[in-house]
């Protein structure tokens, strides 16, 4: 007894837990081309699943994706999987399942098994691309000279933004020259074979037949992409698919993220009536009419413009910083990824501003979470033969466009969404996993029709953008829920 129960302290010691065939990374398991469940992180099962580089060339080799599953909690192993598409481009739908592990069930119902993957790129599965290659340095100094504010900060931060940004793409294709050379194979089109891939290596498991197997799926935002694009290049083997939050799929393939601006200030205008209904027990910026609450939010706005904000020892203790009309911005746009989580928060600050202390906003624009090296890879290979942002003149215009549609998110809208950082990107890839074709069930109609939601009011993926999808899949359905946020069933939205 005693000898076990030291065996146990050592065990516990040195990190191991009870269970022996439990794993708590995808680095303890090996690749397959057959799909083997192995038990992990508690309650799930993990896969790696091998799949061909380039599926028309399979002498090229191999890379893996991950992918996570849990199984409702009136599911059997024969039970549909609902796979999630993460959104991002980038994100990781690892994270996505971990973090809605609770309500998976509760929002699809328990008797299916969920599943999430990481696309190609995207931590967990590779091939993997580090554009600096781990010289953080560089990075930094790059963020420095790119990263600068607001798009027209000054009267040349324009054509510092722009010219700065090839530096990013020609970085990019030297890491892929030197130590990744297959790291830009990681497109959409490429990802929607994947997942193929997958439904037919689950068939295998449970003794169906591949050629007959579907994808049941549900996609967010830019995972809206990845599902038109399967069901576009795949129509017969959509099983059901839900589409939330969709993404006008032409403008994505395009680097021409236009759309995603249509509905930001009415977003941004339901701060002001949801703050005045809420009264001002509830809303710290509450005025006596939504129209005040406006005007004086657009004070703010004017003051910082006018006059940003010196402030010392707030973000390290003897460092002085500025608080910028630029911070304000990354507030808005960071904001309306979630309002109505987010708005509280936002009344505080410019309630807390109006009473002259700016301290909250000091270095949120700095803060400001952008795209991973595999985000931007992913969208900069896929628009790399359409893209439509890459001369200074297609800059300006695209600028002037989004702050045409938006006053309050319009002008920081172009560098937070980074897509001029595509200019440069060089990528070599064999048509098999470029698109090709206009993504539309127009031709061929889809197994099931699609099922698009959105919220009336999308202050990322905006409404038009799903009937425009909508209308390119013939018997699709578009619901639509009276709200504002990004998803249906979600409360936060983790990722764009
Ligand atoms: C794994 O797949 C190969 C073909 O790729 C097949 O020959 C083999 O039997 C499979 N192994 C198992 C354990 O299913
Ligand atoms: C397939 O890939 C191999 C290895 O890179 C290359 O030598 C060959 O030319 C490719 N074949 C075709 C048909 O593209
Ligand atoms: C599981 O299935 C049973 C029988 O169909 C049903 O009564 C029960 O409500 C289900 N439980 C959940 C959590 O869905
Ligand atoms: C990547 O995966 C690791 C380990 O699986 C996890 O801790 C981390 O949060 C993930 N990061 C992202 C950005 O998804
Ligand atoms: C940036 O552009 C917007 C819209 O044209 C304008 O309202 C604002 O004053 C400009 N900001 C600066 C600092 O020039
Ligand atoms: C908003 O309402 C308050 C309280 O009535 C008033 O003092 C203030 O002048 C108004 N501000 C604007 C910009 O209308
Ligand atoms: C100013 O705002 C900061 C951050 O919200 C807060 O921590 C601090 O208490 C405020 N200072 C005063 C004097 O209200
Ligand atoms: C859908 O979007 C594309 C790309 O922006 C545009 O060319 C097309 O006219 C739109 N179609 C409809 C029906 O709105």
């Amino acid at each position: 007894m005693k000898r076990l129960v030291n065996a146990l302290i050592l065990l516990t010691s040195l990190g191991c837990r009870a269970d022996p065939g439990m794993v708590y990374g995808f680095n303890n398991i090996e690749p397959s081309a057959n799909l083997t469940w192995t038990p992990c992180f508690d309650d799930f099962t993990c896969s790696r699943l091998e799949v061909p580089l380039d599926y028309s060339n399979r002498s090229l080799g191999t890379t893996s994706i991950a992918f996570l599953k849990l199984a409702g909690k009136n599911a059997t192993v024969e039970s549909p999987s609902i796979v999630l598409i993460p959104g991002g481009p980038g994100g990781s739908g690892i994270d996505l399942l971990s973090t809605y592990r609770a309500i998976v069930g509760q929002v699809f119902g328990e008797q299916y098994n969920f599943v999430s993957f990481d696309p190609r790129g995207v931590n967990n599965s590779g091939p993997s691309l580090d554009c600096f290659s781990g010289n953080t340095e560089a990075r930094t100094a790059f963020n420095r000279l790119h990263r600068t504010g607001i798009t027209n900060t000054s009267s040349t931060s324009l054509e510092e933004q722009y010219y700065s940004s090839s530096i990013y793409g020609e970085r990019c294709n030297d890491a892929v020259e030197h130590e990744s050379p297959h790291g830009y194979y990681v497109t959409t089109p490429a990802v929607a074979h994947d997942l193929l891939t997958f439904i037919e290596a689950e068939a295998e498991v449970a003794g169906q037949l591949p050629s007959d197997a579907k994808l049941w799926c549900y996609g967010i935002s830019y995972g809206t992409v990845t599902g038109t694009t399967f069901a576009s290049l795949f129509p017969d083997r959509v099983g059901r698919m839900i589409l939330d939050g969709v993404m006008n799929a032409e403008q994505y393939y395009d680097n021409d993220w236009r759309d995603n601006v249509d509905q930001m200030d009415e977003a941004m205008e339901k701060f002001s009536s949801l703050c005045h209904s809420a009264g001002p027990e509830k809303c710290s910026f509450w005025g006596p009419t939504p129209a005040n609450i406006t005007a004086r939010m657009d004070n703010i706005i004017y003051q910082l413009q006018n006059h940003p904000v010196p402030l010392s020892g707030v973000q390290s203790p003897n460092l002085p910083t500025l608080v910028t009309y630029s911070d304000l911005k990354a507030l808005f746009i960071n904001t309306i990824y979630n309002p109505l989580a987010s708005f509280p928060g936002m009344a505080d600050i410019l309630h807390q501003i109006e009473c002259g202390n700016a301290s909250a906003l000091a270095g949120l624009f700095d803060g400001t979470d952008f795209t991973s090296d595999a985000g931007l890879v992913i969208r900069c290979v896929d628009s790399y033969r359409r893209n439509k942002l890459t001369t200074i003149e297609e800059f300006k215009s695209y600028v002037e466009y989004s702050v045409s549609k938006s006053k309050y998110i319009g002008d920081i809208w172009p560098i937070f969404v980074e897509t001029i950082l595509c200019r440069s990107f060089r990528p070599q890839l064999p048509d098999s996993i470029v698109v090709q074709d206009p993504i539309s069930g127009l031709d061929r109609p889809t197994s099931f029709p699609i099922l698009f939601t959105s919220n009336t009011i999308d202050p990322l993926t905006a409404l038009k953008s799903a009937r425009n999808m909508s209308s390119k899949f013939p018997g699709s359905v578009l619901l639509l829920q009276e709200a504002a946020g990004q998803y249906i069933p979600f409360i936060d939205s983790p990722i764009i």
